[in-house]
């Protein structure tokens, strides 16, 4: 593994982001950096799939390297991201005499590190951890940057704490097994990420799309670019962990994702509602001449090589709805984080990093879309 950045939350320790397939080296390395020579205990905490991968070999390494895991495991899926989960995974730990001075080893995607993350968060009032990323969106997104929580009835991640992680490997080596539509939802957040910040990392990611290796069906995108993603991220967070500021550009694409996802029944995946809501707002603002049209459309053939969906999977009639109740919607007028062209980004003349964007400017472009799929 190669360590690739050390972020530096605005309060909070810094920590470093590693990057590779060989897990255990990077495990035992940055337990050994946090620890030195002081014995302390690991929880090892991961959804069934991942456990069932990966979860032997961590739970040798963690017993080598004297941390006496205590194993846990929770049903992989957004419907168990509960607090149900969360008491459940404390009181084992409490059961099993878990202290304060216990390090929290989160293993698996997105799911698995906000949920852990969150225990670590709260459990004796807050305990270290460790994210150890091994979907791609996990590795681009979720597994940097502090947020931790879980779902309720009401909604996604409605309950949680901000709780940076101490160290982070990006398991590159799991991609190998995990299934091409999940490769794709992570694709579509590290394509994001490229038109937010990175106009040359674009272009990579376009020669990448065209390779022998897409077209034979291999989505994993390599090392060197999951390490240019995750960097923006962790420039961002860098300069706002709290959403105060430009952290809200990371929400680009997804006031118009969160309500494809919601008109289909939690049915369209977020990764691909992603995909269509970052070309529905970068529409919304091609139309207002703030977007290049040229760059619209490489953006749509990026996403459509790779397979991902180009036009909403839902009527604007039955999205509307929930566009309304975003929690980007501010006094009345829907939020949105839209970049300037691939690769730039700006504050808008008041210094924020959203702009206000009608509910009609917003069905022109739906309807665009869908028509010209
Ligand atoms: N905290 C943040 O900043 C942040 C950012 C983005 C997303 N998220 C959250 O992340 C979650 C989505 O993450 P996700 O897409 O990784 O979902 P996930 O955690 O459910 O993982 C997807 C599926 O792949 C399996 N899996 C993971 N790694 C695997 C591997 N290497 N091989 C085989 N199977 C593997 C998992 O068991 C799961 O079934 C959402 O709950 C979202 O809210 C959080």
């Amino acid at each position: 593994m190669k360590h690739i950045l050390d972020l530096r939350p605005p309060r909070g320790a810094p920590y470093p982001v590693w990057c590779g397939a060989d897990v255990e080296r990077g495990l035992e390395h940055v337990w050994r950096e946090l620890n030195g020579s002081s014995p302390r205990r690991a929880a090892l905490v991961s959804d069934t799939t991942c456990d069932a991968l990966f979860g032997d070999t961590l739970f040798a390494l963690l017993t080598r390297l004297d941390a006496a895991p205590l194993r846990l495991t929770f049903l992989a899926g957004e419907e168990h991201k509960t607090r149900a989960t969360k008491a459940s995974l404390e009181d084992a730990m409490l059961t099993a005499g878990i202290d304060r001075s216990a390090c929290l080893v989160a293993v698996g995607g997105g799911i698995a590190l906000d949920l852990a993350g969150f225990v670590a968060a709260t459990y004796k009032r807050g305990i270290d951890h460790i994210n150890v990323a091994t979907s791609l969106l996990a590795q681009v997104d979720a597994a940097v940057g502090g947020k931790t929580g879980v779902n309720t009835e009401l909604g996604k991640n409605l309950v949680g704490a901000f709780h940076h992680p101490r160290a982070v490997l990006l398991y590159t080596g799991a991609l190998a097994t995990l299934p091409p539509s999940e490769l794709r939802c992570g694709l579509a957040e590290l394509i994001k990420h490229a038109v937010l910040r990175d106009a040359d990392l674009f272009g990579e990611l376009e020669r990448w799309a065209e390779s022998p290796a897409v077209a034979g069906g291999d989505l994993r995108p390599g090392d060197e670019l999951i390490a240019r993603a995750v960097t923006i991220k962790a420039d961002i967070v860098a300069a706002d962990d709290r959403d105060a500021g430009v952290r809200n550009l990371l929400n680009y694409g997804h006031t118009a994702a969160h309500a494809i996802e919601a008109a289909s029944g939690h049915r369209c995946p977020h990764g691909e509602a992603v995909a269509v809501g970052m070309l529905v707002e970068a529409q919304v603002a091609a139309s207002e001449g703030r977007f290049p049209a040229a760059d619209l459309q490489r953006l749509t053939t990026l996403l459509s090589t790779l397979g991902l969906p180009v036009a909403p999977p839902t009527r604007f009639a039955d999205a509307a709805a929930f566009v309304a109740h975003d929690k980007k919607v501010k006094a009345g007028a829907i939020r949105c984080a839209i970049p300037r062209a691939i690769g730039q980004s700006e504050p808008e003349h008041d210094g924020s990093w959203t702009r206000t964007v009608s509910l009609a400017a917003l069905e022109r472009a739906w309807e665009a879309l869908s028509c010209s799929a």
